[in-house]
């Protein structure tokens, strides 16, 4: 995208972003108060649930009043990331907020906002910044959880290139909050663009006196640096992420300790995903029970979803915690369906390390404690959607070779577990497998779950497991009929009977 331009067009388009966010200013001002009103109804409607009365919309209410947009609100805003226009739109105002708060407070509002890590893990994040100690000999360090490669997982990048200044203002909140000195934003080096946004949304937040020494008058100095990571997907997993940006091999530590007592360069450090830290201005701006109250029991808030397969309207959208998958995938708001000629087969709630879902469960709330209970996990909330063309072991194997190939080989489990089963179900596929392999298949995921030094080895075990034990009917029939009963993936569209037969 070229940034040069002609006088005149600079000029045109200067006067275009104003208008633009006088009429954003005024969006959000109408937002506001649509906001107040609803939790005005809200309020109503709870003191009529407990007075006995009769409710119109009992457990829906929550969800579906927030058709309203916060973490994605500034995406179509024009040129959102800078920082003129950020602050036209409300920008920088929950910092301002903030520090008319002590760190003690907003670590509370932050705790009763029900915000789970939006990393895959799901961790409360009021605990975890409660684990931080208050006094250190060195300096405290944020470092925020940019690497996204988990695969269906594609939301970071939107708030990193969309709206960089948010990220930074839950930045520097978390920062006044805790005590910390520095930040690093490690960034999966393949987001060249979010990289660039977020060095330009740094210089400017500089530029004001938003970073560096003694910010906004204070007695607070705080750093933000972005660390471009050299392309391990273990780098995401957040002590293979500390040991990269100490400029060694990304190679996972033993847990405990844990980050937030001897993090990188052995100091106290936080460590958040993206969303994560881009959801905090909006919880000291409006309060922590307000951020609860947007989703269900345990799992406040909006959330961003990433919807992928062969679906009418791929993308990324904003919902609250709790809607169904149900709604994400049918909804014209949203996924809008199947597409002509796809039938659901299943789907994964949040990238390929969670359990695979039947459609029978569509109509599951997307939060940890509801997926954990059908067998699956909440993890990044990127849905991937499957249709009945999808052949189940040609995925598993995939699986597998992709875990296997970002093994970082500390682990005996994982090292060789991963490449072992990836052969095996190779073997399947290609129709000379024999059915003792599926046991011995689910062995393997035993020995490897739960015998690692992090998580990578359960995110081969769970989805290989549960891929053979909800299709087992596919694999059996890979191994009667010595082949795959599935079109190669050249072949596979358009769906039609005569394809799979
Ligand atoms: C193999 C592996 C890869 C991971 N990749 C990512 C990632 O790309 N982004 C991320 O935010 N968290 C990732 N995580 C989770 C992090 O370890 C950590 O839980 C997270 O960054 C904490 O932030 P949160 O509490 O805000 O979610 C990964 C974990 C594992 C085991
Ligand atoms: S589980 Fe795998 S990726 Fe994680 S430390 Fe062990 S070998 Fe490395």
């Amino acid at each position: 995208m070229t940034e040069e331009k002609s006088d005149q067009e600079s000029k045109k388009e200067s006067e275009d972003n104003a208008k633009d966010s006088a009429s954003n200013a005024e969006e959000t001002a109408t937002a506001e108060k649509a906001d107040s009103d609803k939790q005005e109804s809200d309020k109503q409607e709870s003191d009529k649930q407990e007075s006995g009365e009769a409710s119109a919309q009992p457990t829906r209410a929550k969800a579906s009043r927030t058709q309203e947009k916060y973490l994605s609100r500034n995406f179509d805003i024009p040129k959102a990331y800078n920082i003129d226009v950020y602050e036209a739109n409300g920008g920088y105002r929950a910092l301002k907020k903030a520090f008319d708060m002590d760190g003690e407070t907003i670590i509370e509002e932050v705790k009763k906002s029900n915000l789970r890590g939006r990393g895959g893990a799901g961790f409360p994040c009021g605990i975890k910044w409660s684990f931080l100690p208050k006094e250190s000999d060195v300096p405290k360090y944020l470092v925020v959880n940019a690497d996204e490669g988990e695969p269906g997982t594609f939301k970071d990048r939107y708030l990193m290139e969309l709206d960089p200044h948010r990220h930074l203002e839950g930045c520097i909140i978390a920062a006044w909050a805790l005590g910390i000195r520095y930040c690093y934003i490690f960034v999966r080096g393949e987001l060249q663009f979010a990289i660039d946004r977020l060095q330009n949304a740094i210089d400017q937040a500089y530029e004001k006196g938003y970073l560096g020494e003694k910010i906004m008058g204070r007695d607070f100095d705080f750093d933000v640096y972005v660390h471009p990571g050299a392309g391990a997907y273990i780098c995401g997993e957040e002590t293979g992420l500390i040991e990269g940006l100490e400029g060694k091999s990304g190679q996972p530590r033993m847990k405990p300790p844990f980050p937030a007592v001897v993090g990188v360069f052995q100091a106290p450090t936080i460590v958040n995903n993206v969303e994560t830290i881009s959801a905090i201005p909006f919880i000291v701006e409006h309060g922590g029970q307000w951020f609860a109250d947007m989703g269900i029991e345990k799992n406040g808030g909006p959330k961003l979803y990433g919807l992928s397969g062969p679906i009418n309207n791929p993308g990324v959208y904003e919902a609250p915690s709790g809607i169904t998958v149900r709604e994400l995938l049918e909804s014209d708001r949203f996924g809008g369906g199947m597409r002509d000629g796809h039938e659901l087969k299943a789907f994964i709630p949040g990238g390929s390390s969670c359990a695979v879902v039947k459609p029978e469960h569509l109509d599951v709330q997307l939060g940890f404690e509801p997926m954990q209970e059908i067998g699956s996990s909440l993890g990044t909330g990127c849905l991937t959607f499957m249709d009945t063309n999808t052949c189940m072991v040609r995925l598993t194997a995939r699986l597998a070779h992709f875990y296997h190939h970002e093994s970082c080989g500390q682990c005996t489990p994982c090292r060789e577990g991963s490449g072992w089963a990836a052969k095996v179900l190779d073997s399947i596929e290609a129709g000379r497998g024999r059915m003792e392999d599926l046991e011995l298949l689910l062995d393997m995921c035993d020995n490897i779950q739960g015998n690692t030094i992090c998580a990578l080895g359960d995110s081969i075990a769970i989805p290989v497991r549960s891929y053979i034990q909800t299709f087992t009917d596919e694999f059996e029939q890979h191994i009667k009929e010595r082949g795959c009963p599935f079109p190669a993936w050249s072949k596979a569209e358009p769906h039609s009977d005569s394809d799979a037969a």
